[in-house]
């Protein structure tokens, strides 16, 4: 009988703790499916699900601004009107319309991988805004973007969820201009006062180890201006 209790104690255990197999030479590893992931880590870190297009109307919520700051968030940029800019994993195009005011020589990929979410900036295109927002349908490791173009890629609430994100973290190295730079937004995983589940956050030492390891470069970590998020930024050297 304690034999038998042995066993079921054991199946428990397995069953509770996710599998945490040995990461393979580019830092992924699989591991226990959970609620929220997607049943892979990178770098120690779980990927998150990504957010279906059916999510929208979350990113378009009037109380965003008030919850978000993201009134504060393009002003810390520092854009030029001339700037080629990526909004990648651009969704419904929160950001890429309000970026297009501000850069209004250059131009803003609205990137996403997402038709939905494409289908949505193109509407708001139709209705006459943003006349250089271009929409772009990006691959799951490649943003599918113009090489050495790039002044800046704005990733917010994204780069937590790209299955693959040592091929992304190539990809738009290589799309960027020297001297080019990527702002990464994330809820901060140092935080337990954010209200948003620890797989969808992002601690800045994490942040900053997967970014070294696709040759970029960290610039500054500004973890106050917004109430939730990190704002990351990185260069191409
Ligand atoms: C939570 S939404 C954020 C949207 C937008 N950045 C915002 O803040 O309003 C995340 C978006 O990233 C997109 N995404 C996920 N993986 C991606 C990838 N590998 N490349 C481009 N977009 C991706 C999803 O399709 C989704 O639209």
């Amino acid at each position: 009988m304690r034999a038998f209790f042995k066993v079921i104690l054991a199946a428990a255990v397995l069953l509770a703790v996710p599998l945490h197999a040995a990461e393979d030479k580019n830092g992924y590893a699989n591991t226990g499916l959970t609620l929220d992931g997607i049943g892979k880590s990178y770098m120690g870190r779980e990927i998150a699900q990504v957010m279906g297009y059916q999510g929208a109307e979350w990113l378009e919520r009037p109380e965003r601004q008030r919850e978000e700051g993201t009134d504060k968030l393009l002003p810390l940029l520092g854009l030029k009107p001339t700037d080629i800019v990526a909004d990648i994993g651009a969704g419904s195009g929160y950001f890429s319309f309000r970026m297009a005011k501000l850069v209004p020589q250059g131009k803003v990929y609205a990137q996403d991988i997402q038709e939905e979410m494409l289908a949505l900036v193109q509407q708001k295109k139709g209705k006459g805004e943003g006349p250089n927002v271009i929409p772009t349908l990006g691959g799951i490791n490649d943003p599918r973007l113009p090489a050495n173009a790039i002044d800046l890629i704005l990733l917010v609430d994204v780069y937590h969820e790209f299955s693959m994100p040592r091929e992304m973290g190539f990809a738009m190295a290589k799309a960027l201009k020297t001297g080019g730079r990527i702002a990464l937004v994330e809820y901060r995983g140092e935080d337990d006062s954010v209200p948003i589940k620890d797989v969808h956050k992002m601690t800045e030492e994490q942040a900053r180890k997967e970014m070294a390891a696709v040759g970029l470069r960290w610039v500054s970590t500004d973890s106050k201006s917004l109430p939730w998020q990190h704002v990351m930024i990185f260069e191409k050297c």
